[in-house]
């Protein structure tokens, strides 16, 4: 991948004149089944273009529990956009009738919703996959309501490699789909908004609003698509690695919310900066996402063989810290 961004043909990308760049949004446009597609620096700018071209100041945008459009992008979705969120359902899945629960009435004196967001691979939740026939029954009832749909597909290539799906498929009912190029793809650096046209002409122009037009951007662009035509097969072998390092903790005590992708969740008894302090120190680095609650995440530069003996740490460190209080 260094090499194949070290040798990408550059231009200024800030007057669409990087091939390298162009090469990718068209290679993710095709993937993805949308006409264009706009290459972003991030996950998070992505997801901002997608509320950006389809809201206004003071709509409402109907989310899942713990989506990260919502809670993990710094209130950029009330900063930038100027949105409201409103929840609907639980661990970031909701059915076709939570989100109608969550719509607000036709009235001048509410917030109009105007946008859906679903994500898929789901974050917060432990990489939980968006089950295909919701999201076709959540999009069928929001267009009955003149609603559109932004996908935050940040893990879409997650998704596809569990369910045999293509992310054509996964990304067909909706509007608008942000995808992450690092992350498990492996790139250092990158994400893209996909859809209609006129969406992308829109976006393009708030992504230089942000900050976001990049000049020589191919050598970032190259690597993003050797990511995309080279490592997203392999993503198989993360979820192997979860499923192994799930039956571990589940054999050592620990409670694991069962992993469907490459994230492994674990609910714990002990103050979770405790565990994430305690395995830092024997070199096992993760994350907590709540007070008893941790996220392990498998990905491409760490094998099974590490992943196990992580695994095996992870269950020392926490037989040795005191319960929290009931
Ligand atoms: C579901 C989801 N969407 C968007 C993002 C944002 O991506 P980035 O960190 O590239 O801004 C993340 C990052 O973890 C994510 O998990």
């Amino acid at each position: 991948m260094r090499r194949v961004m070290a040798d990408a043909e550059v231009g200024d990308d800030v007057f669409s004149e990087d091939p390298s760049v162009r090469e990718l949004e068209e290679a993710s446009a095709e993937l993805l089944g949308k006409p264009r597609a706009l290459f972003v620096p991030s996950g998070t700018m992505a997801n901002q273009l997608g509320l950006l071209t389809q809201t206004r100041p003071g709509n409402q945008v109907i989310v899942g529990q713990g989506a990260h459009v919502a809670c993990y992008e710094a209130g950029a979705g009330a900063a930038w956009a100027g949105v409201q969120f409103a929840i609907a359902g639980q661990r970031g899945y909701f059915s076709a009738d939570e989100m109608l629960q969550a719509l607000t009435p036709t009235s001048p004196h509410v917030p109009k919703s105007v946008l859906v967001c679903l994500e898929n691979t789901h974050n917060h939740s432990g990489g939980r996959i968006f089950p295909q026939a919701d999201v076709l029954a959540v999009s069928a009832q929001a267009r009955q309501r003149g609603l559109r749909l932004h996908l935050d597909g940040a893990r879409l290539w997650h998704a596809s490699a569990a369910t045999g799906l293509s992310p054509r498929d996964l990304a067909a009912p909706c509007d608008s789909v942000s995808v992450c190029f690092s992350k498990g793809l492996g790139a250092p650096v990158g994400s893209a908004l996909a859809g209609e046209s006129d969406l992308i002409e829109e976006a393009w122009r708030f992504r230089k609003m942000l900050g976001g037009g990049m000049r020589q951007a191919g050598i970032l662009a190259a690597g993003a698509l050797f990511a995309l035509r080279y490592q997203r097969e392999a993503l198989v072998h993360d979820h192997e690695k979860a499923r192994t390092v799930a039956g571990i903790l589940t054999q050592g005590g620990l409670e694991v919310i069962e992993p469907e992708t490459n994230i492994v969740m674990l609910r714990l008894q002990t103050p979770a900066h405790e565990l994430v302090a305690a395995c830092q120190k024997q070199g096992v680095l993760f994350f907590a996402m709540g007070h008893d609650l941790v996220r392990l995440v498998m990905h491409r530069d760490v094998s099974l063989r590490e992943v196990t003996h992580a695994a095996g740490i992870i269950v020392r460190c926490q037989r040795e810290l005191v319960p929290l209080e009931p």
